[in-house]
């Protein structure tokens, strides 16, 4: 797997609307105040926050040790750990993540982990990039990629709800909701440093020169559809879902 590194003060200038446009998360997840819960991919810990008081523990884990660092100076409970493997044992009322499984390209083993991390009947839920997904980023990337003979890597996972519900049950999920929808969303800043601090797996065999090339490339490209009254977007598509343990 492709390794990306996560610097967490520059994420929160790229992508602090990542946590923010997670929030609507919260409803689903219903967190009681007896509740156990795991923020699987938990980042620099943002969304964690707002649910360490809705629950009477949440911990944190992310494969990132600089974001773990940054969820501990947060006061949360975290932990550095690969989601494709996981040793909790029916230990949690509810698994959450946001905006993190997309980088894991193994989804079976993060879905058997997760199915027994959870207590019976406990839920997960989910939301994170879905079919589709950025879909005109990644032909840009790619096509100039090709086009200068630099080989990449994909990082991304972004499965239809079809093939995402099938994986569920087959480790035995009961997929109480699953909607694949659009989410064209604005960016804080130029779509550049977008791709700068997302982009890193698909930039591994390039120099820096080729780099910053791409990156204009691919900018001047997708002016006329990304560029919106002074304004860059990317064409996120989600896909959200909560399964139960049964
Ligand atoms: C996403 O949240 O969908 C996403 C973010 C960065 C790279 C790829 C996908």
């Amino acid at each position: 797997m492709a390794k990306t590194k996560w610097d967490p003060v520059k994420y929160n200038q790229v992508a602090d609307f990542v946590a923010k446009l997670g929030e609507p998360l919260l409803v689903l997840l219903e967190p009681k105040l007896s509740d156990s819960i795991l923020d699987l991919g938990c980042g620099d810990g943002s969304l964690t926050e707002k649910i360490k008081p809705l629950c009477q523990n949440v911990l944190g884990i992310d494969a990132s040790a600089e974001m773990i660092l940054a969820a501990k100076a947060k006061n949360i409970n975290a932990v550095v750990k690969d989601a494709h493997n996981l040793d909790f044992n029916e230990q949690f009322d509810s698994v959450f993540s946001n905006a993190a499984l997309h980088w894991m390209t193994s989804p079976n083993a993060v879905l058997s982990g997760i199915y027994r991390a959870l207590k019976p009947q406990g839920q997960f839920v989910a939301e994170f990039g879905g079919f589709g997904n950025a879909r005109i980023i990644v032909d840009a990337l790619t096509r100039c990629l090709e086009r200068e003979g630099i080989a990449y890597q994909n990082p991304w996972y972004f499965p239809t709800a079809e093939a995402y519900s099938d994986l569920l049950v087959q480790q035995g999920f009961r997929v109480e909701y699953i909607e694949l929808f659009d989410r064209f969303t604005p960016l804080p800043k130029h779509l550049s440093e977008w791709l700068d601090t997302f982009g890193q797996a698909f930039f591994e065999n390039a120099d820096i020169q080729q780099k910053r090339h791409i990156i204009n490339e691919v900018t001047n490209l997708l002016k006329p559809d990304l560029f919106v009254n002074g304004q860059w977007y990317v064409d996120y598509v989600r896909l959200r879902v909560k399964a139960l343990k049964s």
